[in-house]
């Protein structure tokens, strides 16, 4: 049950696609106070536990600490951070002892459609209380249901289906930034394919245009790029270039003329077009809320699309600001007002502080606006729908561009909303063990928001990598949706084939292909079916108490349990096993063993090039076998599907696969059966 409730005057962010009358019962869950915005208060048990808000930092269970909704460019993934790149303004508490709760109190989903800033402090101030801080316009919804799934599953069909790639974007994929023209792309796809190793995909960092203008090409570095483009696709490889939010100001350049001239930019408190400065220098931002704006800039993808590109990423979208001419301006001049001062503490740390200051500077978003239907909107209060619009601005345009196709899509910042046009990567991390687990932390909160495409940098962004920290976070990474091994100018090269164990590299990956019909079969399922790709280990045993401390374990699909190693030096972990499941070990494809172990707490051996997954009981999962060369996901139409699992009686498994590129899937009704037996099983 889904109830709605309205504050103020809310501005339409089309987070939500069902539409539902506002409810005539007075607000219950949480203890509500109308004053500096609406103020949300609960109780929390010792035992309830709260899941999502999508990306953010720390654990699974989010108790303990306050996470701050509004979309920033901040590199640091610490634990004292606040904020990371997105918004998603949904959580459940969930009661666990709810029938014996004295006031009858219940499990509960919240979602706070308010695209300003919110504030859920999760018992930081106080243990036991639940507090969230939203402006005084938004729209509130409570869900009600059996459990945590249930709950889930309603605000989902609430927000609509999620994003659905093309059937390549689940192939593994490189990434650096720093690769400058067609020899160094060239060079990386050679680098795979001369060791055997699959490759679906490469992308272009910001070097590849001209000047840093978006939908430009810089033809010194790539002369021919049509050609070029369908050259890298005779090899099976997708070229997907990154687009940013900040239109380069150039006379001439055809994109920011056309902007100037239809007043497609965000203005400025004066009605001018707002100056801000990101990599090319001085920009403006498409006013992508603009319903007219936001069609003229998704049509200028077309512009690579023509070039036969396939995919793209959304970059710097928060919009992320390096400085605004005019904050620059006031900080020179008192920059050099102190030039020949004694800076003292105090002044040392005030010089500091305004220049830190300079980039995403709160008051520079208090100073530009949108314009929605002849609205003025100031930025700073709808500052968290710019990135999911700018990512609907390009998947709109697909849907006239290229409506029979799918088109790889994925953002740096979003809101709740975002996950109907593309899915999200999870910024600037680092080459740190703690980064593989956060990764892991974060699917199952993103998913719950609907984003089921995503993925982390693998081998860590900034920062030097090291070669058992990226082979542990590849085995980590080997079901999130998005597999891509991505870093940053000046550290250490990390394409797989730069390291010593290069044929582990190769196993590993290979192992992947193996896994993609049953990754792909999940992951369309769980879209098209308002479902979790990714759960915690609770959600699928809520009667085991021990299950909701599990902070490094996931569900994966209908059958799987992954409880990756991400401690350096180590070679093994304890897993917790909440039934008994078969264990499979893979060495590589071809070398595969397996054990049943049973229900508890269990040390496990891994080693550093094996992967190791658990199967729940009268559960199997289907695994393409490599007998040719596979170097992307179209060669595995030639692959044999063996079953591997953990099957007694038959069992039957609904075996999603379509074309995996045009826009409409097989309806429900044809999704393939197949009954699993025991005899059936390779492992
Ligand atoms: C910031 C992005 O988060 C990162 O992935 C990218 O490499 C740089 N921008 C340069 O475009």
């Amino acid at each position: 049950m889904i109830q709605k409730y309205v504050f103020g005057q809310p501005v339409n962010t089309d987070a939500v696609v069902l539409d539902i009358p506002e409810s005539q019962e007075e607000f219950s869950v949480m203890e509500l106070t109308e004053s500096d915005g609406i103020r949300l208060c609960c109780r929390m048990e010792e035992e309830d536990v709260v899941y999502g808000l999508g990306e953010q930092v720390r654990g699974i269970n989010k108790r303990g600490f306050s996470y701050i909704s509004y979309a920033e460019d901040d590199s640091i993934h610490i634990e004292s951070r606040h904020s990371l790149y997105g918004a998603h303004n949904f959580l459940v508490l969930n009661r666990r002892n709810q029938k014996e709760n004295p006031d009858g109190s219940r499990s509960f989903g919240i979602f706070v459609d308010d695209p300003g800033k919110v504030v859920f402090d999760v018992g930081e101030t106080k243990r036991d209380q639940l507090v969230i801080q939203a402006g005084g316009d938004c729209v509130i919804y409570v869900i009600e249901g059996e459990g945590m799934k249930e709950i889930v599953k309603q605000f989902r069909r609430l927000i609509g289906q999620s994003y659905l790639p093309p059937k390549w974007a689940f192939g593994y994929q490189q990434s650096r930034w720093g690769y400058q023209n067609e020899e160094d792309v060239r060079e990386v796809v050679k680098g795979h394919h001369d060791r055997g190793i699959p490759l679906e995909a490469v992308y272009l960092d910001i070097d590849y245009m001209e000047a840093y203008k978006d939908f430009t090409v810089d033809e010194k570095k790539f002369p021919e790029f049509k050609s070029f483009v369908g050259e890298m696709k005779g090899r099976g490889v997708h070229l997907v270039p990154i687009i940013d939010a900040g239109v380069k100001i150039e006379k001439g350049y055809p994109v920011y003329e056309e902007g100037v001239r239809n007043h497609y930019f965000c203005k400025d408190e004066n009605g001018e077009d707002f100056v801000a400065a990101v990599w090319p220098g001085r920009v403006h931002f498409p006013d992508v809320l603009n319903p007219e704006a936001r069609a003229w800039f998704g049509g200028k993808y077309e512009i690579l699309m023509e070039q036969g590109i396939d995919g793209f990423w959304n970059d710097m979208n928060e919009p992320a600001i390096f400085y605004s001419e005019k904050n620059l301006k006031k900080v020179m001049e008192e920059v050099i007002s102190l030039k020949d001062e004694n800076l003292d503490i105090d002044s040392y740390f005030h010089l500091t502080g305004i220049v830190a200051g300079l980039a995403n500077n709160q008051e520079d978003y208090k100073s530009f606006y949108h314009n929605v239907d002849g609205v003025k909107l100031r930025h700073d209060k709808v500052h968290n729908l710019y990135g999911f619009n700018m990512t609907r601005a390009a998947a709109e345009a697909f849907g006239r561009i290229a409506p029979d196709k799918r088109t790889l899509l994925f953002s740096r910042s979003s809101y709740t909303g975002m996950h109907r046009y593309g899915g999200i990567w999870t910024g600037d991390n680092e080459s740190w063990w703690s980064h593989i687990l956060l990764s892991i932390q974060q699917m199952p909160s993103l998913n719950m928001c609907g984003i089921l495409y995503t993925g982390s940098d693998i081998g860590g962004f900034a920062s030097d990598t090291t070669e058992d920290l990226l082979m542990r976070w590849l085995e980590a990474a080997m079901f999130t949706p998005l597999m891509r091994n991505h870093s940053a100018k000046g550290t250490r090269r990390q394409e797989v084939y730069q390291f010593e164990h290069i044929e582990d590299f190769r196993n590993i990956i290979r192992m992947r292909y193996g896994l993609v019909p049953y990754i792909y079969s999940e992951y369309m399922k769980a879209a098209l079916k308002d479902e979790m790709y990714f759960r915690p280990v609770a959600f699928d045993y809520p009667e085991d108490s021990f299950a909701y401390q599990v902070e490094d374990q996931l569900m994966v699909g209908e059958s799987v349990m992954i409880a990756p190693v991400y401690v350096q030096n180590a070679k093994g972990r304890y897993v917790y096993l909440p039934e008994e499941m078969r264990m499979i070990r893979m060495r590589s494809l071809e070398d595969l063993t397996s054990q049943v172990i049973e229900k508890g707490c269990h040390y496990i051996g891994m080693e550093l090039n094996e992967l190791v997954i658990f199967v729940k009981k009268n559960h199997v999962l289907p695994l393409a076998v490599l007998e040719n060369e596979v170097l992307t996901t179209a060669d595995l139409a030639e692959a044999d599907i063996k079953w591997i699992g953990f099957v007694e009686e038959p069992v039957e498994y609904v075996f999603y696969d379509d074309d995996g590129i045009s826009g409409s899937c097989v309806p429900e009704k044809d999704w393939r059966k197949v009954t699993v037996r025991k005899t059936d099983l390779v492992y």
